[in-house]
């Protein structure tokens, strides 16, 4: 048995059908040359064939991407199959991954389908994608909860058929630790030809175990690929956490034993880069990535650091890609001093014209703000006027006044496919006045169903980063927008998260 975990990056795809988590072409793409950096074995890039969106943004990636093997997820059908393959045709190293329920529940209920059609659908949709890639991973949908009688004649079956991976979800998150772990270990023991495949975990945190059953799946299992998403991202409760089972595995040699190819010096940026794309802020007090993961504010455990670091330190803030909050640029920084930040950074931007823009920009926040931090860098190449040129609505500028005793006012300038329009409104607050000022000229009628600010590098200096999201006809986005003055901050979420809403995005559930 080989002492490697292969680590399966799913945020592009499980992570990006968490409710508003959706991101273009372009996102999808810069997060993957985050997950390179870190040397993610496997990169699931999304659904291709799930919108013509998420087609291209595999294609992009597999033609760019070459450290890490690039997997589309397929339903168990040829055309499923053949976009996937389609897709991945430009990749160094391509996988397959399909998928089919077998539990009875989904079975009966969802497919509609009996357990002998499954076995045959399964069996032939391996086949199928054989033909067109060697690297061919199947999972059985609710794996967990599926009869293991059943679940061995499947497994056995596509196994013979050439799958070469084969990942057991804990679909619902319904599984405990000790027991996954034995459930892995006893398909494996039961199966003949078992050893012909690599064993794969892939849990849901409904029940906040999925590291911990994913940890279990290795170690009782003897599952040798761990699938997880950054920060957890994921439907519901989301996904097993990358650099928590990374970070785990690592600490713990001692007890797992096994090696990892990832470098987590990357992990703190690409959470970064994750939450920012998303909208789906990181909470202070998340295992390794949180503001606080490190933070000892208690006198005791502040003198007990000082003295020994591994009093009360079991892991390095710099080997996950904590440095302190150190000023990297200021308004005196020329062009090859922010674009060398920008390298040292992994950000890279389409062309010279986006550089430029993103230069324009962080010379009108260094002219507000003395120091600028990493954090500022990285949310200002996330503004949508640096990297999305053709999106329809961008701010412009904004007036607001508020004093006490006063229902407060606000104007809003921006422009709707390049024509300026003006938007005004009193409201509760400034906020609730320019949020209203832009929809008085868009009227979209769509609901504010979350709105967040965070300080970006923790003090009242820092750009503050709003999180927006909406909702209308059944389709939820996030808009996030990043300045020093909140107010316009949220007027950049509000018109980020409107661009979200209107651009076409027809879309299949994988679960569905
Ligand atoms: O949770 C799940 O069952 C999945 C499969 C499609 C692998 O994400
Ligand atoms: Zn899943």
């Amino acid at each position: 048995m080989s002492d490697k975990l292969i680590i399966f990056d799913t945020t592009l795809r499980d992570g990006e059908q968490s409710p508003g988590a959706s991101m273009t072409k372009d996102e999808k793409l810069r997060i993957a040359r985050q997950l390179e950096r870190l040397k993610v074995d496997v990169i699931e890039a999304g659904f291709a064939a799930s919108s013509n969106g998420d087609f291209e943004a595999i294609r992009g990636i597999a033609n760019e991407i070459k450290d890490s093997t690039i997997c589309s997820l397929s339903r168990a059908n040829d055309r499923d199959i053949a976009r996937a393959a389609e897709a991945l045709k430009g990749a160094n190293s391509a996988r397959i991954h399909t998928f089919i329920a077998t539990s009875k529940l989904h079975m009966e209920m969802k497919l509609r389908m009996t357990p002998d059609q499954v076995f045959e659908q399964a069996k032939q949709a391996v086949r199928f994608a054989k033909n067109l890639v060697s690297d061919v991973e199947f999972s059985p949908e609710d794996g967990y909860r599926s009869d293991p009688d059943f679940l061995c004649r499947v497994i056995e079956a596509v196994i013979n058929e050439g799958a070469t991976t084969i990942n057991v979800p804990d679909t619902v998150g319904y599984a405990v630790p000790e027991l996954y772990g034995n459930f892995i270990r006893t398909l494996r023991e039961r199966i003949p030809n078992s050893d012909k495949a690599v064993w794969s975990v892939h849990c849901h945190n409904d029940l906040g175990m999925a590291v911990a059953n994913s940890l279990a799946g290795v170690k009782i299992g003897g599952a040798r690929q761990v699938e997880c998403t950054i920060n957890g991202l994921g439907e519901r409760a989301g996904n097993c956490s990358l650099e928590e089972v990374v970070m785990a595995i690592k600490t713990r040699r001692d007890y797992f034993g096994l090696d990892l190819g990832i470098d987590t010096k990357h992990i703190l940026a690409a959470s970064r880069m994750v939450s920012q794309t998303t909208g789906f802020v990181v909470q202070p007090n998340k295992a390794v990535v949180g503001a606080n993961a490190f933070a000892h504010a208690s006198g005791i455990h502040q003198d007990g650091v000082l003295k020994a670091r591994d009093t009360y330190e079991i892991m390095r803030a710099e080997d996950v890609g904590w440095t302190a909050n150190k000023i990297v640029l200021g308004k005196l920084s020329g062009r090859n001093a922010f674009k060398q930040r920008l390298v040292e950074l992994g950000v890279q931007l389409d062309s010279e014209a986006d550089a430029n823009a993103a230069f324009a920009k962080f010379k009108e926040l260094a002219d507000r703000k003395s120091d600028i931090f990493d954090e500022d860098i990285l949310a200002l190449v996330s503004d949508e006027s640096v990297v999305h040129h053709d999106e329809n609505y961008s701010f412009v500028s904004l007036s607001q006044h508020s004093e006490t005793g006063e229902r407060p006012h606000s104007t809003v300038v921006f422009t709707v496919g390049g024509v300026e329009v003006t938007g005004s409104s009193d409201g509760n607050g400034p906020v609730d006045a320019s949020m209203k000022a832009i929809e008085s000229h868009v009227k979209s009628g769509a609901e504010m169903v979350l709105y967040s600010v965070n300080a970006i590098s923790g003090n009242t200096e820092s750009q503050g980063e709003v999180t927006v999201r909406l909702q209308n006809s059944g389709r939820v986005v996030n808009g996030v927008g990043a300045d020093p003055d909140i107010v316009v901050a949220s007027a950049k979420a509000y018109l980020s998260a409107l661009n979200k809403l209107y651009s076409k995005v027809d879309r299949v559930a994988a679960q569905g």
